[in-house]
């Protein structure tokens, strides 16, 4: 896990205290640092492009805001999109539609439609998705999602390879799925595999590429079909516990790029990372409302609950927390972290070792850039927070918190209720 520098008891992150943030901008509010997500990026795309020309899809799901986006597109990223929000809402940092690719499911075809109009290349997740837009139109550039029937993830709520999945067309399908679409007039260029999210070992991705590998040839002598890309999906694991240890992204990328220059006549190695760019490059700060001791337990109580955070109350996942304005100060009890959310379920972290808290501190809750303020919600009708990007010793804003009056923005009251 990726932890920061301690001055004098304050918690030191992209050059600032965490607490002078707080304090500026105010809290609950999402901070990232620019610079380690440059590094990310950069890591990542080196490990295999060292091997084989690579293009990294950066999977906007995990964090779509335009700042962030404006960063991965000057890195010369790529993007994996999965509706036509994430696909404009792209467009609007600068990505050419080139550079998305569309992977789908339980695609509706006004919003094939759409994606297929401004010549976004598509993944396609069934043959339904295939035969309709062969209506619309076969001159673009398409891809088909196998579902390896290999599954990796955290939790089983994250696993998308295995066998009878809703995601992809089942291996047995693959071959003759790509001679329909030779049929229907597509010229498909790649193949696709995702199986999972924050899986913890790199078997499960080898596996899938040799599949992918193996059916890349099958297609080849059953239809001549030559693919130019493997696209091997996201999923790499990222540190959430301290000590925990990394997951070897260099080892990976060189058995999965041997086994595409060894077995196969495909030159370019596609993958779609989001946890691993944006992850450990932002906290989440959040500031004591109260400390209560109830039974045996003590609470601490703060401005972010799982409308602001919602992976430990949903997945049971872990994140670090630490008092950012006691940093590595001599730790006296354990707390449960618990936010505003009137919820018995609404926590951020549980039995933790801290100092001793008092209202007004800020806890930073690390690794809170991925799938953290893209899933929050405005439950309890409590508006989405802000964002704020820092980078060598200056924050900016870059997204403003929404107010009460846009809870009401789009709801109408029939004037006979009036
Ligand atoms: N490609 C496809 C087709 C995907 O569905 C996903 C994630 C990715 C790439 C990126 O996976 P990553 O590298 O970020 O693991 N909300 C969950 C994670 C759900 C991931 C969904 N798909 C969480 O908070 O753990």
């Amino acid at each position: 896990m990726r932890d920061f520098d301690n001055n004098d008891g304050h918690m030191i992150f992209g050059g600032m205290r965490a607490e002078t943030i707080a304090d500026r901008f105010g809290t609950p509010v999402y901070v990232t640092d620019e610079n380690l997500v440059r590094e990310n990026y950069r890591k990542i795309y080196n490990a295999f492009s060292r091997h084989m020309d690579t293009v990294i899809h950066y999977a906007c799901k995990a964090n779509t805001s335009l700042a962030i986006l404006r960063i991965l597109e000057q890195e010369g990223s790529c993007i994996d999109a999965v509706s036509i929000g994430e696909v404009l809402t792209c467009m609007k940092a600068g990505f050419q539609p080139a550079r998305i690719l569309y992977t789908g499911t339980s695609v509706s075809s006004s919003e094939l439609k759409m994606v297929s109009d401004l010549n976004v290349p598509i993944n396609i997740d069934s043959v339904s998705e295939l035969e309709r837009l062969a209506k619309m139109r076969t001159d673009i550039p398409i891809s088909v999602r196998i579902t390896p029937g290999i599954g990796s993830g955290h939790c089983d709520k994250v696993i998308t390879g295995s066998e009878g999945s809703k995601f992809g067309i089942p291996m047995d399908a693959a071959v003759r799925t790509y001679g329909r679409a030779l049929e229907l007039g597509f010229k498909p260029v790649g193949i696709h595999a995702h199986i999972g999210s924050g899986g913890y070992t790199a078997e499960p991705f080898i596996e899938t590429v040799s599949i992918l590998a193996d059916l890349t040839n099958q297609i080849k002598d059953e239809h001549g079909l030559d693919l130019k890309t493997i696209n091997m999906g996201g999923g790499f694991k990222v540190p959430y516990k301290p000590n925990e240890p990394e997951m070897d992204i260099g080892e990976i990328a060189d058995a999965v790029t041997d086994i595409i220059l060894n077995e196969t006549s495909v030159k370019t190695i596609a993958l779609e990372p989001g946890r691993y760019i944006v992850c450990d490059t932002t906290l989440l700060l959040t500031r004591c409302n109260d400390v209560k001791r109830s039974g045996t337990k003590n609470y601490i109580g703060v401005d972010a609950g799982f409308n602001t955070l919602i992976r430990p109350a949903f997945y049971d996942s872990y994140h670090h927390v630490a008092i950012s304005n006691k940093f590595n100060k001599a730790c006296e009890g354990k707390y449960d972290i618990v936010g505003p959310i009137c919820e018995t379920g609404d926590f951020l972290a549980r039995d933790r070792v801290l100092p001793v808290p008092e209202e007004g501190d800020v806890i930073a809750v690390y690794n809170a850039g991925a799938y953290a303020f893209s899933m929050s919600s405005t439950y309890n009708s409590r508006p989405l927070c802000k964002e704020v990007l820092v980078k060598d010793g200056n924050a900016e804003l870059i997204r403003e918190s929404e107010n009460i009056e846009d809870l009401w923005r789009h709801q109408i009251i029939p004037k006979r209720l009036l």
